[in-house]
């Protein structure tokens, strides 16, 4: 039977979040909590619990990802399907999207494949094509990089062979639109008139540029639903097409999803884990704990930190309020940042995102020279060191009153993974209702655009180069 559809196996990958190490009995009582404390939280809880569930919180238009669990059987495997279809025609699959266009696809794939998956050979990666994620940034360097991998002429060998995700909601972000033309002149100049075999758009069901063109062209689409926002559509065929292209198991993503869905309905904060997590972010940002670090335990999930960095910055940094977050991985950074989190100011709360077992551990061997002196650690795995590592900086902390807390993964999957999306999306938006804003807007990413798009020439952005122009301009008096 799939892992996903056994009760025992899914009650064993069960997410854990321990927040001991938040408490005045192992932090002491200047920088602790206690469960008065977050008891007390519960009349805000429970408003925002009501607001939540009943949709009817600010943003509420976009709190469609809620329901995103019970996507249908038919509607994973025809995604599946079309996966299936570009691995059988393509060995370069070209991810273009930004943002919440990109983030959640881009964590699936460097935590669920190889470290050096583009590197194997087809077979070794079972028949799924390469995958390159561009239209994430103005950057000529990347773009010209990944065109120069890409053939000049129609391919003989599936080697060559190349198709396009364009992904993008309102169909018009400068960084991914402007790619798309750049790899679509590339995809007409290779398939001619066939071309349109080898591009699928990902957008809005009716507006937007990017609709337009790929109906003319004859493009196959799936849709972005209104109700969910960038940020929050890991789960729509955002996330969902690229990750069936690169081999994730997307029906045990989903079901992962629902699993948390179920673990999060209690309006209970002692049993409800995102509610808990909102919590003790929201009395710690009350506290002066402006700064959230996530401490990832591995490498490959470092992008399941800028994937929350995203959501967390968008969605709750607004009206003057908002914690910083930032993103890093240990034990790397324990050798940069962790001067900082051990000894700095005392502003900070870390998120320990830590996974329990690893299918590659490695155990170290002694031998007989020692040269290295490192004959202490025989019979240990790295994945205990690791272990040990977190533990004992948890403790340092602990020591010097630094609250932290850890979500403990059992193992790295899809199902752990569609739990850990669907827990912080839903924490996301109660943390944002217990702070009054609006966790599904972001009209603070509208305010630069209006002046690089009138600095840029385009005629709907007119208006505002007046005032760029007329800008306070720099003195040579400030420039060294
Ligand atoms: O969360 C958001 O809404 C944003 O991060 C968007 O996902 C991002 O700006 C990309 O937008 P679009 O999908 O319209 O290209």
């Amino acid at each position: 039977m799939t892992n996903y559809l056994n009760e025992n196996w899914k009650n064993s990958m069960r997410l854990k979040l321990d927040y001991n190490n938040m408490m005045t009995r192992i932090i002491g009582e200047k920088n602790g909590l206690n469960i008065d404390d977050i008891l007390s939280l519960s009349d805000l809880l429970n408003i925002a619990h009501d607001d939540f569930t009943n949709k009817k919180g600010k943003g509420n238009e976009f709190l469609g990802f809620l329901d995103l669990p019970e996507v249908s059987n038919e509607i994973l495997d025809d995604i599946k399907n079309t996966a299936d279809d570009i691995s059988n025609k393509s060995d370069i699959f070209i991810n273009l999207g930004i943002g919440g266009s990109y983030l959640g696809s881009k964590t699936l794939f460097d935590s669920l494949t190889s470290t050096y998956y583009n590197e194997l050979s087809r077979e070794k990666r079972k028949n799924r094509p390469r995958v390159y994620f561009e239209g994430n940034n103005l950057d000529c360097d990347s773009i010209t990089d990944l065109l120069e991998l890409l053939p000049n002429t129609k391919p003989e060998k599936i080697e060559e062979h190349f198709s396009i995700g364009v992904i993008s909601k309102s169909g018009g972000t400068i960084e991914t639109a402007l790619a798309f033309r750049l790899f679509q002149d590339r995809a007409k100049e290779v398939y001619g008139k066939e071309h349109n075999n080898y591009i699928l758009a990902v957008t809005d069901k009716a507006n937007g540029k990017l609709k337009e063109i790929a109906d003319k062209e004859g493009y196959k689409s799936y849709v972005i639903p209104d109700n969910v926002g960038g940020r929050y559509s890991v789960l729509t065929p955002v996330g969902l097409i690229p990750a069936a292209v690169f081999g994730v198991d997307i029906h045990e993503l989903v079901a992962g999803a629902k699993y948390m869905k179920e673990l999060c309905k209690s309006p209970n904060i002692l049993e409800n884990p995102a509610y808990m997590y909102a919590t003790l972010q929201y009395l710690s940002y009350k506290r002066g704990r402006n700064i959230s670090a996530m401490a990832i335990w591995s490498k490959s999930l470092e992008s399941l930190g800028f994937w929350y960095d995203q959501l967390s910055a968008e969605s709750l940094g607004k009206d003057g309020k908002g914690r910083v977050p930032f993103t890093i991985v240990d034990t790397r950074d324990l050798h940069s940042r962790g001067q900082e989190l051990q000894e700095g100011e005392e502003n900070t709360v870390v998120t320990n995102i830590f996974v329990e077992k690893s299918v590659n551990d490695i155990t170290f061997k002694s031998n007989s020279e020692n040269a290295d002196g490192l004959n202490y650690l025989d019979g240990k795995s790295i994945k205990s060191m690791l272990s040990g590592a977190m533990e004992g900086t948890n403790y340092a902390y602990a020591k010097a009153n630094r609250p932290t807390m850890n979500i403990v993964l059992p193992e790295l999957n899809a199902f752990t993974l569609g739990q850990i999306f669907y827990l912080f999306e839903i924490a996301t938006v109660i943390e944002g209702y217990m702070m009054n804003i609006n966790p599904m807007d972001q009209p603070g990413v509208e305010a630069y655009k209006k002046f690089m798009f009138a600095n840029l020439g385009r005629e709907d952005m007119k208006k505002y180069k007046d005032e760029f122009d007329n800008r306070v301009k720099p003195e040579e008096e400030f420039l060294i």
